[in-house]
């Protein structure tokens, strides 16, 4: 199959190490792509790709079979429009649906229609405004911008002054939502989903915040482990019922169907589970470990998603060993990154049996030498017979890799470990 992922970044990596996994025939290209998707052996190609009038021209020139779209800025921006109206099969929503990623307001309301679980939430427009749903709510509060704010629109504090500032900041840029907190454990569940029916992948969890313990401020995520030991047993089987078949149903009674992966980020609850968020494409860094475990052929299953055929393919099946991705990332992230400095250990690190190590924000100089580029630089992924391996394997092939003032979590799956 002749493919192109679009997207920069560690899960374009990630996707497209699965693709080469599946079939050493594939014709991969990766737009813009890294230096690690290059050192894959994989083309990459200069595009922007969040503009429609250069991605277009590019893939009915080159002539792809599937287009993958990773990250949500093409997804809002529009790319997936024009190529699936010039009937291009492409893995990702028209920029309609993707406001269900794009605008929290537009997932409230869709989540409001199809009466899925989720937490209370008011738009408020003014600090006035907002002062009274908080104090309705009480501490600790919620405040989230709507729109994309590369993970800076959400603020959870129990600081009543930090939570008006927040409102005082983004409610003059758009809406603003004062939500409910919701206690409990994190869970990122993945959905393919044809605009009709779904298809889950395999649950994950994601660490969010840049330090142990989860203290410190939010980032794009700091590690993630796969599967989850301690859900319930049916606890796929009821996220796919009660949200998102409602959800895609919604989206398609609408006029907007949903076509491509659907980001389930929920929270379990004492009184049950509820969504904080819906994506509308692979999460980053769970995609890592999420698809290290996928055993069914990745690219049929994106095409048939794609094509509007999920109803004839079964579950995608997972390996029971599990995948744990810690994230070497810079000094100073995430309110800052130290780039440009060198990179050394990854041959080491790789050599660690069960790990491979995908790149966020990596170039080569010309001596070959690897260089940081952003914030998050290496995932490190490991697989293993038990949580115990898999952690121990990652943390040791993190232990080989150099990037002077790097920061990493070091309780990634620790809580799985018995
Ligand atoms: P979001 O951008 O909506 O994913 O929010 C970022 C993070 O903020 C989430 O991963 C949660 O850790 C936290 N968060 C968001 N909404 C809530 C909520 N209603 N209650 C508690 N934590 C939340
Ligand atoms: N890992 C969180 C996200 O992809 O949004």
């Amino acid at each position: 199959m002749k493919i192109l992922v679009l997207g920069p970044g560690a899960r374009e990596h990630a996707i497209v190490l699965a693709l080469l996994a599946e079939s050493a025939d594939h014709q991969i290209v990766c737009a813009p792509g890294n230096a690690g998707v290059a050192a894959s052996g994989v083309e990459v190609a200069a595009l922007d790709y969040t503009d429609p009038a250069a991605v277009t021209p590019f893939v009915t020139e080159r002539g792809f079979d599937l287009v993958i779209i990773g990250p949500e800025a093409p997804l809002v921006a529009g790319v997936a429009d024009p190529l699936r109206a010039a009937g291009i099969a492409v893995f990702g929503p028209d920029q309609a649906a993707a406001a269900l990623e794009g605008s929290k307001a537009f997932a409230k309301r869709i989540m409001d229609e199809a009466n899925v679980p989720t937490g209370r939430a008011v738009q408020v427009t003014s600090v006035a405004d907002a002062a009274g749903v908080l104090d309705e709510f009480g501490a600790p509060y919620v405040v989230k911008a709507d729109g994309l704010a590369a993970g800076k629109g959400v603020l959870v504090t129990t600081d009543r002054d930090a939570a008006l500032e927040h409102v005082a900041t983004w409610a003059p840029k758009g809406d603003v939502l004062v939500e409910e907190f919701l206690d409990g454990q994190e869970v990122s569940l993945f959905f393919l989903a044809d605009g009709h029916n779904v298809l889950p992948l395999s649950p994950a969890q994601d660490y969010k915040r840049i330090f142990d313990g989860d203290e410190g401020p939010n980032t794009g995520g700091m590690g993630a482990y796969s599967p989850l030991p301690w859900v319930a047993d049916d606890f796929v089987e009821e996220i796919t019922r009660d949200v998102a078949i409602p959800t895609v149903r919604q989206l398609e009674s609408e006029g907007t169907p949903f076509v491509g992966l659907l980001y389930c980020g929920l929270i379990v609850t004492s009184k049950g589970v509820r969504v904080i968020e819906f994506n509308a494409r692979f999460g980053d860094p769970e995609t890592q470990v999420v698809l290290a475990r996928m055993e069914s052929p990745l690219s049929e299953y994106l095409l048939a998603t794609a094509e509007g055929r999920l109803a004839d393919l079964p579950a995608p099946t997972f390996s029971p060993d599990p995948a744990v991705i810690v994230v070497v990332a810079s000094e100073g992230y995430p309110e800052t990154a130290a780039t440009g400095r060198e990179i050394t250990g990854l041959a080491e690190a790789e050599a660690v049996a069960g790990v491979h190590v995908v790149h966020a924000a990596t170039e080569r100089g010309e001596d070959g030498s690897w260089v940081s580029t952003g914030g998050r630089v290496l995932g490190v992924v490991a697989r293993g017979a038990d949580f115990a391996e898999a952690r121990s394997r990652a943390y040791e092939a993190v232990g080989h890799i150099s990037l002077e003032g790097s920061q990493h979590r070091t309780d990634i799956a620790a809580r799985v470990v018995k």
